[in-house]
C-alpha cells in the first residue's frame, strides 16, 4: 500500500466512525422524513447531516479530490457523473446506506466510503455503528473486519448450498418489477434468500462469508464503491449480471464467493436467451404470414 493510500484509508476510517456516531446519536431525535420519488424512497435530516459532515472533512483535507454523494448528487446519471468528474482521486459516499432500516429502527445500516483513482476503486470503508463493525480494504492489501483479515466463504461451492441476498431499487418497487422474475428463478435453486436493505453491508457480508452471494439491479456508485472492492480483496468475484467486468457506473452487479459465480450469472443469461427465443418466434411468425 502506498503511503498516500494508507493516509486516505486512515481518514476514511476516521470519518466513517464520525458519521456513524452521528447517525447513531440522531436516532434519539425526531426524524424529519422527506419523500424523494415516493413512499419507498426517503431521506432524513440524518442522511443530509452525515453527508455534510463527510463533505466538510473532505473539503478541508483534500480540496483537490472530487466527491460523489447520494444526497447532493442523487439526480445524476452514473456514467455522466464519472465523465464529468474525470480522473484523479474521488470519494464516493453513501452517508446512510439503509435509510428505510434507519427510519424503522431496524439495526442494519451503514456509512459507505469508496475512494477511486482514475475511475478505479483503491480503498473502501463500510461502518455499521450499531454493531461497531468496520469493514475496509485497500487495493492489493486484502480485506478486514475491524482488525481481522476476512475471506469469502469456501464452504458453499454449488448454487444449491448458497445463501444469497438481493434488493429492489427505488424505481423498481411495483407489480411489474424486473426483480420478481429474477427472484423466482432463485427460489428453490439456492439454499435461501435474504433482503437485508443495505447493499453496502450485503457486499461486506459476502466478503466475510456470512452470505454466499449478492445480486442487484439499479445500484448507484455510492452503494457499491466500497463494498465491491472489499469483496474482491476478500477473494470474491464481482461482475455485471452476465459475468462481464464490473464498473461502478453499471446497472447490475453480482458479487459472490467465486465458487458459485458462474452458476448465478448463467441464470441471468437464461433470461436473455428466453427473450431472444420469444423475439425470434415472433419474427418467424410475422415472416410466414
Ligand atoms: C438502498 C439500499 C438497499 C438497496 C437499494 C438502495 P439507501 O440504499 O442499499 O439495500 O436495495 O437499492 O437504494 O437508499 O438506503 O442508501
Ligand atoms: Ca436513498
Ligand atoms: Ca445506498
Ligand atoms: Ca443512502
Amino acid at each position: 500500500m502506498s503511503s498516500m493510500e494508507a493516509q486516505l484509508l486512515r481518514h476514511a476510517m476516521l470519518w466513517a466512525r464520525e458519521a456513524g456516531t452521528l447517525m447513531k446519536k440522531m436516532l434519539d431525535d425526531e426524524l424529519h422524513i422527506e419523500q424523494k420519488k415516493n413512499d419507498s424512497d426517503l431521506v432524513t435530516q440524518a442522511d443530509r447531516r452525515c453527508e455534510e459532515l463527510l463533505r466538510n472533512r473532505l473539503a478541508q483535507v483534500y480540496p483537490g479530490h472530487w466527491i460523489l454523494g447520494e444526497e447532493m448528487d442523487g439526480g445524476i446519471d452514473s456514467y455522466t457523473a464519472f465523465k464529468q468528474r474525470g480522473g484523479g482521486y474521488g470519494w464516493i459516499i453513501d452517508p446512510i446506506d439503509g435509510t428505510t432500516n434507519y427510519i424503522h429502527r431496524i439495526p442494519h445500516f451503514a456509512v459507505s466510503i469508496g475512494i477511486v483513482k482514475d475511475g478505479q476503486p483503491v480503498a473502501g470503508v463500510v461502518y455499521n455503528p450499531l454493531t461497531d463493525e468496520l469493514f475496509h480494504a485497500v487495493k492489493g492489501g486484502g480485506a478486514y473486519l475491524n482488525d481481522a483479515r476476512i475471506q469469502v466463504s469456501q464452504k458453499e461451492r454449488r448454487l444449491s448450498e448458497a445463501v444469497l441476498a438481493t434488493g429492489f431499487y427505488a424505481g423498481d418497487w411495483h407489480e411489474e418489477s424486473e426483480a420478481l422474475p429474477q427472484i423466482k428463478r432463485f427460489v428453490g435453486s439456492c439454499r435461501n434468500l435474504r433482503m437485508n436493505g443495505a447493499a453496502s453491508l450485503d457486499l461486506c457480508w459476502v466478503a466475510c462469508g456470512r452470505l454466499t452471494g449478492f445480486w442487484h439491479r439499479g445500484l448507484h456508485p455510492w452503494d457499491a464503491a466500497a463494498g465491491s472492492l472489499i469483496v474482491t480483496e476478500a477473494g470474491g468475484r464481482v461482475t455485471d449480471r452476465f459475468g462481464a467486468a464490473f464498473h461502478l457506473a453499471m446497472d447490475s452487479l453480482v458479487a459472490t464467493n467465486g465458487w458459485t459465480h458462474d452458476e448465478i450469472t448463467s441464470i441471468f443469461l437464461m433470461d436473455v436467451e428466453e427473450s431472444y427465443v420469444v423475439w425470434r418466434d415472433k419474427e418467424e411468425k410475422a415472416f410466414k404470414s
